[in-house]
């Protein structure tokens, strides 16, 4: 599943960078790209960054935009 849509990277790529060490959006951008465009992913990318999945009820997750 695409993470970030206007880099075109995967939830995969995300969690392959969080794993490498990524702790914030910013450390996302600069490992994978993810979350350096419009930001409309950076909710999801908090999501992934904590540990918990994407929801499949994206208006109903309060988690604040990193
Ligand atoms: S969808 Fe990720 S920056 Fe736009």
């Amino acid at each position: 599943m695409y993470a970030c849509l206007c880099k075109g990277v995967t939830d995969a790529q995300v969690r392959a960078a969080v794993g490498a060490g990524a702790r914030n959006v910013d450390d996302l951008s600069l490992i994978c790209e993810a979350g350096a465009g419009c930001g409309g992913c950076h909710r999801l990318l908090a999501r992934l960054l904590s540990g918990r999945g994407p929801t499949m009820c994206p208006e109903k997750d309060r988690t604040p935009a990193a």
